[in-house]
């Protein structure tokens, strides 16, 4: 260990025993009103973060209340008089805060979704082993409301670890991205299913024995079974309904441990990613039943017959086109994000806007890889929020524009997903460019979009091609811009 990790275990080691010292001095009586105290503010810091964080501008406050508040959160779960050493719990801080800033240092922000991911298998791992350790020490024992919340904890909880690490898996490309289907499939998993609740609902009335474990291990084998089907294209829904059930199990562990920032964190937790999944299906045009047991992409599903070819234009080309038109729109994607091109994106806006050229950003719900992903990065490059639209904002601007630069997203524009009911991203909304009048698609070769199907933009009259790096291209363009 080197000296700097030595000086910091000392500081985490002295900071525990200043605290241990300062719970002793506070009478036996007056602890659980601290807490409950320090718990009421905890659960406001996250209620107000949760609100803040609705909108862009309030965002990063939001995110510091809420991480306020799970300091104190936990800091008050140290003032327990249940708890008689430190010396495990300093352990578990040191390995967790190790994992995690690891994670935060090293973990590129295209990596986010699975991060993500992984975060949620960790946290319903805690819940699951909590609920386990419960239900060992007091087997036998258990009143039929402790065995519900157990129950809950262990069933949502195991479904959720294994759920999370095969989206993990999907989304780093382990396994393979498209629904691992067979038949009879969603009857089997039906079956598992009532046959985990079935014995759920034996052990509220005989909270002994083997079968409990048997539960637990079928809920971590649906997790597995319920996630393999659905194609990567949809882990986005698929890991907020794993965030949601990690706050119900989370939920349901604090009414096993009776501890009240528990159940108020896990009930947002759980109900945010439940209203999360419903907006990005209704943002796809599909239902939550579609998405779990449709499978996606897979059979069934036909592309459209390509018409056309695609043709390559260049930076000079492009620059004037821009430079001299009333409008442009630019539509960012996947390839704005792996390419980190949003600052050499806002430098293109701004060079134009300083020639009069009214700028738009257009957003796509979906567009990269997690929820709001465009709005960070474009946040992070200090694009004004007034100046991003929603889909349904700038949709009908499209035929007023001239100039639509598709910078990196592929399927959020394909207007197949519009014109093909057999297409495998039929019915998902699109921001629709290809009503503009000219259509210019950044990317860096023929590369496919994240569902792996053609897009029959790339071949109409009215788009061309700007082979590249985006963030290459664009720093091209603005300096060509300011030359034209
Ligand atoms: P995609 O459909 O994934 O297309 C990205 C395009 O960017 C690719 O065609 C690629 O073509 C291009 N590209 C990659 N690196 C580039 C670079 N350095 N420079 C320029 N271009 C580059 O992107 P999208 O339109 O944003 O759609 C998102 C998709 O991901 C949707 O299908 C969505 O359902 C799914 N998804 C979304 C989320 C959330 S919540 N946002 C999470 C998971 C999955 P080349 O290889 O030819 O360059």
């Amino acid at each position: 260990m080197c000296g700097t990790d030595e000086a910091i275990f000392a500081l985490i080691l002295f900071s525990f025993r200043v605290f241990s010292v300062f719970r002793g001095q506070i009478s036996f009586m007056q602890i659980p009103y601290l807490i409950e105290i320090i718990y009421l503010v905890a659960s406001v810091l996250f209620i107000y973060g949760l609100k803040a964080m609705s909108h862009p501008t309030t965002a990063r406050r939001g995110m510091n209340a809420a991480a306020v508040g799970m300091l104190m959160a936990i800091a008050g779960t140290l003032f327990h008089r249940e708890i008689v050493s430190y010396e495990w719990i300093i352990v578990g801080l040191v390995i967790g805060s190790l994992i995690g800033a690891a994670m935060s240092i090293w973990m590129p922000m295209t990596a986010m979704p699975q991060r993500t991911a992984l975060s949620h298998a960790f946290g319903a791992l805690a819940a699951t082993i909590v609920g386990i350790a419960e239900f060992y020490r007091y087997s036998g024992e258990l009143g039929s409301f402790k065995m519900t919340a157990i129950g809950f904890e262990v069933l949502f909880g195991g479904i959720t670890v294994t759920g999370s690490l095969i989206a993990f898996a999907k989304l780093q490309g382990l396994v393979r991205g498209t629904p691992v289907t067979y038949k009879g499939q969603n009857i089997v998993n039906i079956s598992l299913f009532v046959a985990a609740v079935g014995i759920f609902v034996y052990l509220i009335f005989f909270p002994v024995g083997i079968l409990f474990y048997v539960m637990v291990g079928m809920a971590f084998l649906f997790g597995v079974l319920l996630v393999l089907p659905i194609g990567a294209a949809d882990m986005p829904v698929v890991m907020s309904l794993m965030n949601s059930y990690a706050g119900l199990a989370s939920a349901a562990t604090g009414f096993a441990l009776n501890n009240k920032v528990l159940i108020i964190a896990g009930t947002l937790d759980g109900f945010s990613g439940l209203i999360l999944s419903i907006l990005m299906c209704r943002a796809m045009n599909r239902s939550i039943t579609n998405v779990l047991f449709g499978a996606f992409g897979s059979a069934g599903t036909e592309a459209t017959q390509i018409e056309g070819t695609m043709r390559e234009t260049s930076v000079d080309d492009v620059a004037v086109q821009l430079a001299y038109a009333r409008q442009v729109v630019f539509v960012p994607g996947y390839g704005m994000a792996t390419a980190q091109a949003q600052h050499a994106l806002r430098e293109l806006a701004d060079t134009l806007e300083k020639r009069g050229v009214s700028v738009k950003y257009a957003i796509h719900p979906v567009a990269g890889r997690m929820p709001g992903h465009m709005n960070v990065l474009l946040a992070e490059a200090n694009v004004p929020y007034s100046l991003l639209y929603e889909l349904e904002q700038v949709n009908p601007e499209m035929p007023t524009t001239d100039v639509a630069v598709v910078v990196g997203a592929n399927d959020t524009v394909n207007p197949d997903a519009r014109d093909n009911p057999k297409s495998a991203i039929a019915g998902m909304p699109i921001i629709e460019v290809d009503r503009a009048t000219q259509v210019i698609v950044l990317k860096r070769g023929q590369g496919k979009g994240f569902s792996g199907i053609e897009n029959p933009l790339f071949f109409k009259p009215n788009t061309a091609m700007l082979y590249g790096d985006a963030k290459d291209s664009l720093s091209k363009l603005a300096q060509a811009v300011q030359q034209a």
